[in-house]
């Protein structure tokens, strides 16, 4: 029953706020209103109080129709006067789309790159000399951390051989493969996990091709295409999870990436601070800016009060001095990690521990880099202005 107040309305009052209430309805790959993306078709209200709305999709199946047919059909329905609600979903013509598109880069060609140094994204490029320091898995953390901070935050996985960040924020189906993302035309929707976009070279390939070698070229045009196809949007930070040491990806980001700056994980063992230091001096060759660096892996407290130091102690800080020498600024050590158990586990189940229980000790000191990360100036700040003195 249309309530009393609502009985008085006319259709084109309803009409209109129906329209309104639309505004509201999200898509939730695009993380844009539907109504600014001219998702939404005809809306009429007639004089028994019944709303038909059509809705226009990006594409054929898509993944994300079943959301925005059922936030539409709230929406319209939650509207005083409004009886029944009928939407008739249809997919927007080629034209409509290419629209979309060059709407949603916002004047940037396609293909052309969103993260040089004209924007406004802070780039941290996460790498280290030895494999297996916990990288992927201080990544992953650390975005999670910041996106709970309230900043937009991207991850390109840009590991080749051992992608694995969709792993560690659950971004899985049931086989354990990453999800395909959603194409629109060239457009790449990242998927979205915890608050994070994210795009994994683990998307793009099927498990019996993921052992194929990749050759520098080939690895150059993936990471470039992740950079300018992939739709992330606004985002204040993103991060890249390189794989190990000073290969061809670490230089292809330095190429493409040339105001990235680097975040350097290491484990406490002495003997590691060479590689990792080695790490951070390449990414100087390219022009980028070593923040910080985190240990981790560090002494894990015992029930006894004792701490187990499995890998020794004073590599965090021996890097930070290392990289720090000959510089304006030193360069911090950002954050001690211990070993924690949930870390590991929380990475193996897909569900980051600064969500799930960010009492943790390392969670706790993740926590802190991403408060520390969070409040650096943003934007300009820091940047070569590329001004001349005459
Ligand atoms: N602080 C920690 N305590 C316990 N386990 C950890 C910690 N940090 C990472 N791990 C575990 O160590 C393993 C390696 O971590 P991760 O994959 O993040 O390293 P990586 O540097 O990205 O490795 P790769 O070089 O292969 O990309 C994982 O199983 C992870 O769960
Ligand atoms: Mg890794």
């Amino acid at each position: 029953m249309p309530d009393s107040a609502a009985d008085d309305r006319t259709a084109a009052e309803l009409t209109t706020a129906v329209e309104r209430a639309l505004g509201g309805v999200i898509d939730p790959e695009i993380r844009k209103p539907i109504a600014d993306l001219d998702m939404l078709g005809a809306i009429s209200v007639d004089d028994a109080g019944h709303a038909s709305i059509a809705v226009k999709l990006t594409i054929v199946g898509c993944p994300a129709a079943d959301t925005i047919e059922r936030d539409v059909r709230t929406a319209a329905a939650s509207v005083p006067g409004v009886t029944d609600v009928s939407v008739d979903v249809s997919v927007m013509t080629r034209e409509e789309r290419a629209a979309l598109t060059e709407k949603l880069r916002g004047g940037r060609a396609a293909r052309v790159q969103q993260f040089g140094p004209d924007s406004l994204t802070t780039v941290y490029a996460v790498t280290s000399g030895k494999g297996g320091v916990g990288k992927s898995t201080l990544t992953a953390n650390l975005a999670v951390a910041l996106a709970e901070r309230g900043l937009r935050v991207g991850i390109v996985d840009a590991d080749v051989h051992g992608f694995s960040i969709p792993g560690i924020l659950g971004l899985v189906d049931a086989s354990g493969a990453a999800p395909r993302p959603t194409r629109v035309d060239d457009m790449i929707l990242p998927p979205i996990a915890y608050g994070v976009k994210v795009v994994s070279i683990g998307m793009f390939v099927d498990s019996s091709s993921a052992a194929v070698a990749w050759r520098g070229p080939m690895l150059h045009r993936t990471i470039q295409q992740f950079l300018g196809d992939v739709y992330f949007g606004d985002l204040d930070v993103l991060l890249l999870d390189l794989p190990p040491g000073t290969g061809d990806v670490a230089i292809s980001i330095g190429q493409l990436l040339p105001n990235a700056e680097v975040l350097v994980v290491t484990t406490p063992q002495p003997a590691a601070a060479d590689v990792a230091e080695r790490s951070g001096v390449v990414a100087r060759q390219t022009g980028q800016r070593v923040v910080g660096v985190i240990e981790n892996m560090a002494g894990l407290p015992q029930p006894d009060g004792t701490v187990l130091e499995l890998f020794g102690s004073g590599g965090g800080a021996e890097v930070a001095r290392r990289l720090s020498v000959g510089q304006d600024k030193a360069v911090p050590l950002l954050a001690s990690v211990p070993l924690s158990i949930p870390l590991r586990a929380g990475g193996d189940q897909g569900a980051p521990i600064v969500v799930t229980d960010p009492a943790d000790a390392a969670a706790l000191a993740i926590r802190a880099v991403a408060d520390r990360l969070a409040t650096r100036g943003r934007g300009l700040a820091g940047r070569k202005l590329g001004l001349t003195v005459t």
